[in-house]
Formats: C-alpha cells, structure tokens, sequence
C-alpha cells in the first residue's frame, strides 16, 4: 500500500443535495424487485449454467415469487437466445411473470432479441449504454452528444422495430440503463435518461423504467442515496418512470447502498440470490428481502425454504454461500459465544405465541426460512454453561437444575479444549453419560429396598465398593434420607445432601425419571450426581452413588 498521504486514489465528490429527504424517512413497502441472477449472475461464472440449469433457477426464481427475472442477453450467444426460446415456446413463464432482456444499443442486437421474445406475452426490453466520462473518453472516445445519441437512436429504432412484436401480442415495455451511473456526471445522466424517455413516451399507466446502476460501487452508500434522490427530484416526468437500482457491491456496502436508495424514492431493486454477479456480486436480495421482513414489512418474496433454495443456487452456479451470509449461511443461526448462548436460553422462554419476535442474538425466528432451533447452540471451547444445558435439554430431554449448568458446562468446555475443535450433541452427551449416569466405580449399587412404619422410611442396601460387597441399613425420613444414614455408617467420606429435583424422561410406558442431586462433602466441597430409572425412587438413590463416586474420583 502506499504509504500516507495516499495520493494514488481520491475521496468520492459528495452530491450538493442540502434538502435531501431520505435520512428522515423509514421504509414502509416493499420494491419491485427484478432478479438478474441469469444474466449478470450467470455472467460472473466461472462455468455459466447450462440451459438445463437456467431452466430449473428460472422456475426456483418464478417460485420465490419473482414477477420480473432478466433471462438474459439473447442477441449475445447462441445459448442465450436458445434459453429465451425454450421458455416461451415450452410455455414456462407464468402469465403474471414478465421477462426482460438485455441488450445493447444496437440495431443488430435489437433485432436478433426481438426474435427471441417472439411469443411473449409481456417482456421488457432492457437498453444500456455507458455514460461515465471515463467510460466515453477511454472505451468509446465519444462526446456526451455521441453517447445520447447511441441512446436514443436505439431506443427509436426498438420503437419502430417492435411494432411485429406487438401487433402480435407482446405488451413491451422499456427499461434503460445509462450504464455507469454513479461515475456519471449527474446532470447529464439526468440529460441522457430525459432524452430516452422523450423518445419513448411512457405513460402513467405504461412507465419507464431508468434503472441507475451502480455499476462499479465507488461511493459510500449515503452519495448514492444522494444521487438517486437528486434524480427522483429532477426528472420531469416522475409520475411515468419506474426508477430502478442496480447495485454491485466492490466496497461491500451494495445492500445498505440500495437500502438508503430506496428510502431516496427508488422503486424497484435488480439484484441477485445471495449477491452472486461480477467482481464482488451484485446486491443480495435475500437480504434486502429478509431486512424488509424482520422490520414487519412482507417483501412479496418467499424464503421459507431458504435451505433448498440455497441447494439450488449452488448446485446450479457451482458456488457456496459462505457460513456466515445473513439469514442463508450455515452458521447463522448458531451461537458459539457462552454469554450469546446464555442469552439465547433465558430470551426463548419469554418468545409466547402471537408476540413480536425478541429472541436476544437472534434477528429472525429460524423458523420463518425454514431452519431450526436445533442447531442454534454448539459448543466449542468458547461455548458456555447455557449452550450446553440447551443441548442435553432440546436435544437429549435432561432438564439440568440451573445450580448444575457450571459443573456441567466446566466439564464440557475442558472436553472442547482437549479435542481443540467443536463437540457434537452426541459427545456432549456421551460425555454428560460417562461423569453422571454411567459411574459404578469405586461404588456400585447392587440392590436397594425400602419399607414403612410409622411415617419413618427403613432401607436395605448392597453395594460394592472397590469390588468388595457391603450391605447397609439405615432408617430416615424418606428413602434418601435413609440411604444417606446407612453411608454415613461406613468409611466412605461424609456428606449431605443440598438440593435435588428430578423429572421424566420420555412418556408412556418408556418414561423413566432422572434425578439431580447435589451434596456437600465433608471437605466442603458442593457436586452433582445424576441417576436413571424407571423407578423415581432408585434414580435418586443412584443420583446419590454418581454424587459420591465423583467426590471419590476428585480425591
Ligand atoms: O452493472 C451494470 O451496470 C449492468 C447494466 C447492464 C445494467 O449490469
Ligand atoms: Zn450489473
């Protein structure tokens, strides 16, 4: 890099705007929204889809709910033309779906894409050229009289030229692009754009549609708004245009670009899935979607199966949604941190039928894309007590006393440190099964038996302990009591018992009870033990073995 001054590159002109609107404004509606996905997403391939594959994302895209998707650039190459073909002659495009194409200014292109909508019942017919003063010094070497003129003789000529078309059934409408907008001098992008419009004479009721795209993103997503805003503002005949954005996402700000240009008086969004397209992408409309839905705002779209929408989209452009993209990735819905899981655990609770969603560190219900709770909470090295007591719960039915969640989550986070890697539910359950239920060394329970007389609890008791049998009695106030007594008669360290709860597990005649108990040594020293059983009463009793073979195994 250079060092500084960093003289190599410029700070972006801010627009002289002093009465701009939009930082006061809130969305209320959602856009029109127009996928690119197979036009500037298949052209950013690697490996373009094939037609099979455009065929299967076009119909993914129509059941999204998208009612305008850029099929192309038919005039470009022969596949192109051929998958615009096979849409309309399969009949494939739902009547309340318009396709649109691109094409650029020129006559030849025009007429070789007027023949692949053929047949169409509505299409829009999308003309770009490049306007920037760097696009028409160095690319084109033409004035800006030129670079008008490209446009507006296409657009007449398509006007001309369509008349087959439309005598024929095809309701077009236009759509241009002065490709490069937000490096365009403003005043002629607004010259350009009046100049197109006045060949085409929209209608209030047939509009325009300008889409002002940031081609290449440049600027901070505030100038943007500022240069839509400046244009909503300036166009003579507002009332019959459609101002649509296109934004692209080099500075990784092409979502919060067309967020603040839609709050500017944008009213329709190119983009595509997950923000494939050129370079960086283009914006992700997932996220524009989804943003506009966790503020209470229907986007019109459907991302209720956001995981085989997302199946599709990779196994179609040989892509990956990275882990951590919004609402899509793999991870999002996954805490690893023990204080976001914590907070996870304590907000679910509060999360009542019918109520706004306020789950802490989760901004959407999973639910609504399709996605579970189920692997909300994994545990790492940096995962705390709440994420594991979350797991042996939602995923295993253990119902951890709270007192127990720091034994618990100090010994599965030693684990996650010893394995240096993350712990599945299963081995934080094996591992929950080796400390608590599964001891029998160096005390085993053999058989125990309790009777009743006058209100007092007598226990028989055979153990082994160290391999060798010992057989106990006591007499208490209830069977834990008792057992309790009958140890305290033997070598084994002192204890009493400080809290204990327990719960089924499982119904019907599978159920069985789980108890928790917790004891306090005579060292001082406060542990859990856990025991099973169909019977509620030997479960604790076996609850109080797993306590003392703990303390027996920390000695
Ligand atoms: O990024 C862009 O400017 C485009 C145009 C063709 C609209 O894709
Ligand atoms: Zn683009």
């Amino acid at each position: 890099m250079q060092p500084s001054p960093v003289t190599k590159y410029r700070p972006f002109p801010p627009v002289d705007l002093p009465n701009r609107q939009w930082p006061t404004r809130s969305l209320t509606a959602a856009p029109i929204w127009c996928s690119v996905d197979l036009r500037d997403g298949n052209q950013a391939l690697a490996q373009p889809m094939s037609v099979e594959e455009k065929l299967e994302y076009f119909d993914l895209l129509v059941k999204v709910g998208f009612k305008e998707i850029e099929v192309g650039f038919p005039s470009a190459s022969q596949i192109e033309f051929d998958f615009c073909r096979r849409l309309i002659d399969e009949k494939r495009i739902p009547a309340d779906v318009t396709i649109q194409i691109l094409c650029q200014c020129r006559e030849d292109l025009i007429t070789r894409s007027l023949e692949a909508l053929r047949g169409a019942k509505q299409a829009i017919f999308h003309l770009y050229n490049s306007t920037s003063p760097k696009q028409r010094e160095y690319v084109f070497n033409a004035s800006r009289a030129d670079v008008t003129a490209i446009a507006t003789r296409a657009v007449a000529f398509l006007k001309r030229s369509m008349a087959p078309l439309v005598a024929a059934g095809t309701h077009v409408r236009l759509e241009y692009s002065p490709e490069s907008f937000t490096s365009t001098e403003l005043e002629f992008a607004l010259e350009i754009c009046e100049a197109v419009t006045d060949v085409w004479q929209p209608t209030v009721a047939d509009k325009i549609i300008l889409n002002l795209p940031a081609t290449v993103e440049y600027a901070t997503p505030n100038v943007h708004a500022d240069q839509i805003e400046w244009m909503a503002t300036h166009l003579t005949r507002r009332d019959r245009t459609i101002i649509s954005l296109h934004t692209h996402n080099d500075r990784g700000t092409g979502i919060a670009a067309t967020e603040l240009a839609l709050l500017a008086g944008a009213d329709r969004v190119e983009g595509t899935l997950f923000g494939n397209g050129e370079r960086t992408g283009n914006v992700d409309l997932v996220t524009v979607a989804l943003n506009l839905y966790t503020h209470g705002i229907h986007p019109g779209l459907d991302f209720s199966d956001i995981n085989g929408i997302r199946e599709i989209y990779e196994r179609c452009t040989k892509l990956e949604v990275p882990v951590r993209s919004p609402y899509a990735g793999e991870l999002v819905f996954t805490a690893f941190s023990g204080s976001h899981q914590d907070a996870i655990k304590k907000s679910l609770p509060h999360q009542k039928p019918g109520r706004p969603w306020d789950v802490l560190y989760i901004p959407i219900d999973p639910a609504d894309v399709g996605r579970s709770y189920k692997a909300i909470i994994r545990i790492n090295s940096q995962s705390g007590k709440g994420g594991v007591a979350y797991v042996l719960e939602h995923d295993f039915g253990f119902t951890l006393p709270k007192l127990m969640h720091k034994e618990i989550g100090k010994i599965i986070n030693d684990l996650a440190d010893t394995t240096g890697r993350e712990l599945t539910p299963a081995e934080i359950h094996a591992a929950f099964q080796r400390e608590y239920l599964a001891r029998t060394a160096p005390l085993a329970l053999e058989h125990f038996k309790t009777t009743e007389k006058d209100s007092a609890v007598k226990c028989e008791a055979r153990l082994t302990l160290d391999g060798q049998k010992i057989s106990l009695t006591g007499s208490g106030n209830g069977p834990i009591d008792a057992f309790v007594r009958a140890l305290a008669t033997t070598t084994l360290p002192k204890f009493e018992v400080q809290s204990y709860s327990e719960h089924s597990l499982g119904k019907g005649a599978e159920a069985r009870a789980v108890s928790y108990i917790q004891v306090k040594t005579d060292r001082g020293a406060t542990l859990f033990g856990a025991g099973i059983d169909t019977n509620i009463e030997l479960a604790s009793i076996k609850a109080i073995v797993s306590a003392l073979n703990r303390a027996l195994a920390k000695r």
